[in-house]
């Protein structure tokens, strides 16, 4: 047999971490790497965060798991935290971001349906989206390479490219049930939404009863220097997906809505066996607790400031290489002149720094909040000599 215990969908690399320390990860083999990649923007508290930690194990020597045909006093406690902090009136929880995104899917499909428009069911996506790894998912994204082996797709979604209202506005038509939107797109190269365009698109949704769904599973939970990244857009989504950060390293995620867009989410709607377990709420309150705060908040803004300020400064050393640097708060993006894969593996195999590399050249770096100024010298030291050492193939 020449298949690997894990199923060979993803390209790993050389590093094989066994322990995190703070803002580093310590690999099987004992190297050290600063992680500025926080597990794709999920470990947002660093690692072995005392609070996480805490909390999860008191709530594991308490009660790690109830089924949903329960009540759940730590659910209600923590929907309504998140209900405090945000525009919803009401939360779904679920496991991961895709299946975050699916509850969404379906809320604004149920919407509709809920109020006798049945043939209202297409959502408007965008190019270069990103909305994970099910096939509702995969069905929202134009990404030819995530639907290739699994068709067909799923019916019910429209491409367009981001950032373009006309098109937006002239694609609505008698089955469009809503827009479905990151504000700031991850995968796809950290690629800001203009302000005219998300608020183009809630005028769309408020004119012609359609749903705004925004995807924050990458760009929430204080990544992009607030809570959530539409607070800096002038808009207030209908529905909305959150994960990756809000559990620190817990897996799990929400569906949060306004109780209009909930309508159709009736008894039986939906449902999930984890979905919302006292061991995930746990981790979401401890989350909470930190980011939540608006002057913890405002320093992760000071921070990204000061981190794309010395970026941008840098940057200008090596035009051949580097061609911009953009982002709002720690969720920063380096543009490449090329493809950022091998420019990505030499920061983390010559020089101990760990990044992603994301759609339009984007070399994504994402440290958890909690760094200081220490990490960010220690951040630009690493790439100041990775950039000096660079060689990119095909160049002597
Ligand atoms: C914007 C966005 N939506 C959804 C997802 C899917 O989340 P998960 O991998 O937890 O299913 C991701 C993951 O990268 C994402 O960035």
């Amino acid at each position: 047999m020449s298949i690997t215990p894990l199923m060979p969908v993803y390209p790993r690399c050389g590093v094989r971490p066994v322990r995190g320390e703070h803002c580093h990860l310590i690999s099987e083999d004992g190297r050290r790497f600063l992680d500025f990649a926080s597990g794709i923007a999920v470990n947002l508290l660093g690692h072995s965060h005392p609070g996480l930690i805490g909390a999860i194990q008191k709530q594991a020597e308490t009660l790690m798991h109830v089924s949903n045909l329960y009540g759940s006093p730590q659910g209600e406690a923590i929907a309504q935290r998140i209900i405090d902090l945000t525009f919803a009136d009401t939360v779904f929880f679920t496991n991961s971001g895709a299946e975050a995104v699916e509850c969404a899917i379906k809320t604004a499909r149920a919407y509709h349906q809920h109020v006798g428009n049945d043939h209202k069911y297409e959502l408007i996506t965008f190019n270069n989206a990103f909305h994970g790894r099910t096939m509702a998912t995969i069905s929202a994204s134009n990404q030819e390479k995530m639907h290739k082996g699994f068709l067909p797709l799923l019916p019910g979604f429209k491409y367009l490219d981001f950032n373009d209202l006309e098109a937006a506005k002239a694609a609505i038509g008698p089955n469009t049930a809503g827009f479905l939107v990151e504000p700031i797109q991850g995968e796809g190269g950290v690629r800001i939404a203009s302000d005219e365009f998300l608020q183009g698109l809630r005028q769309l949704c408020d004119e012609h009863d359609l749903m705004l769904v925004l995807d924050e599973v990458q760009s929430g939970v204080g990544r992009a220097g607030t809570l959530y990244a539409y607070e800096q857009f002038g808009v207030v989504p209908d529905i909305m997906s959150t994960a990756k950060g809000i559990g620190g390293g817990f897996p799990v995620g929400a569906c949060l809505a306004t109780e209009k867009a909930a309508r159709g989410m009736l008894i039986g709607a939906h449902g999930s066996t984890y979905g919302g377990n006292p061991f995930a709420m746990a981790a979401i309150g401890a989350v909470l607790d930190v980011v939540s705060d608006e002057a913890f908040l405002a320093d992760v803004r000071a921070k990204g400031e000061r981190l794309r300020a010395r970026l941008e400064q840098f940057i200008g050393n090596y035009p051949e290489l580097f061609e911009s640097v953009h982002g709002r708060g720690l969720f920063i993006g380096i543009k490449l002149k090329s493809e950022p894969r091998a420019f990505v593996a030499h920061m983390r195999d010559n020089h101990q720094v760990l990044t992603v590399s994301a759609g339009d050249n984007v070399v994504r770096v994402l440290p958890p909040l909690v760094i200081d100024d220490s990490h960010i010298d220690e951040f630009m030291d690493r790439l100041s000599a990775a950039a000096a050492s660079y060689q990119p193939e095909g160049v002597a």
